[in-house]
């Protein structure tokens, strides 16, 4: 049973200069629980597959489904990470954490609580009551995981949320997420242009064909829940990110 089901679906904007399709005839059952990367080239429709799922953009064709209800205005069933942290610059890190819940009613002391603890599993304990410029890029992006899990949603979806960071505070993060995936349980949805990244963290690796985006191959990773680093030199990850990587040769 999944408790994404995406069927048959597709995507098309109406412009001033015609119509771009997006996504053609994308077929996808998530798991509850379970951890997909979704790889694909540039403008082939990844985040317009992930805003769908948060209920942020409509689709044209198809159905996109959490927990067997179509998905329609954003309702909290999902949590979303974009690439850059979008952390809010007047408030501290603790109330953007909160931001999510204090939009939608009063805040109370359990929330807070709440709040810090998902600070202390990323290790910004400490930093609770700085304003985002005092952090780095990785500590913002840190803060806006923790936003994005504030409300326990039932999945938390990524848009390249380290895009933006330097290859090691990346490696650092990713160790981080497949803590938090595991400790949370939380269904997750990511979008990467790193292979790497993409097998590192998932179970199943999702790569799309150039636009109008479709499924290319989904890729099962073998690998267990816990992931360490050391997994970046075994020969099998070696040869799944390989095997991935000629989509992008043959595209190219
Ligand atoms: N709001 C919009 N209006 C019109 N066209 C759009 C809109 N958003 C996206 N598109 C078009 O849809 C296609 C897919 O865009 P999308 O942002 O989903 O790609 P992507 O796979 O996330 O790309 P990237 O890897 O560069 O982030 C592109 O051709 C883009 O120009
Ligand atoms: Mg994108």
């Amino acid at each position: 049973m999944s408790l994404i089901e995406i069927s048959d679906l597709s995507k098309t904007y109406q412009t001033r200069t015609g119509d771009v399709t997006a996504l053609s005839h994308v077929d996808l059952g998530i798991a509850e629980g379970e951890f997909v990367s979704i790889l694909g080239p540039s403008g082939c429709g990844k985040t317009t597959l992930l805003r769908i799922l948060a209920g942020l953009e409509g689709h044209t064709a198809g159905t996109a489904t959490i927990a067997d209800v179509p998905i329609g205005a954003p309702r909290g069933e999902a949590g979303m990470v974009f690439q850059k942290a979008t952390l809010l610059p007047w408030l501290n890190i603790l109330d953007n954490v909160l931001l999510p819940l204090s939009l939608r009613r009063r805040v109370t002391g359990a929330d807070r609580t709440h709040a810090r603890t998902l600070l202390t599993m990323v290790g910004l304990e400490d930093f609770t009551t700085k304003h985002p410029h005092e952090l780095s890029g990785g500590m913002q992006q840190r803060a806006a995981i923790c936003r994005a899990l504030v409300h326990d949603p039932a999945v938390l979806l990524m848009d390249e949320p380290f895009g933006a960071l330097d290859a090691m505070t990346r490696d650092a993060l990713n160790v981080e997420v497949n803590r938090i995936w595991r400790e949370t349980g939380t269904t997750a949805v990511l979008i990467t242009h790193s292979i790497s990244e993409a097998v590192f963290l998932a179970e199943r690796v999702v790569v799309m064909t150039p636009r109008p985006g479709r499924i290319a191959e989904i890729i099962d990773i073998p690998f267990g829940k816990t992931r360490t680093p050391e997994l970046l030199g075994d020969p099998e990850f070696a040869a799944l990110t390989a095997h991935i990587r000629r989509h992008f040769e043959v595209n190219a």
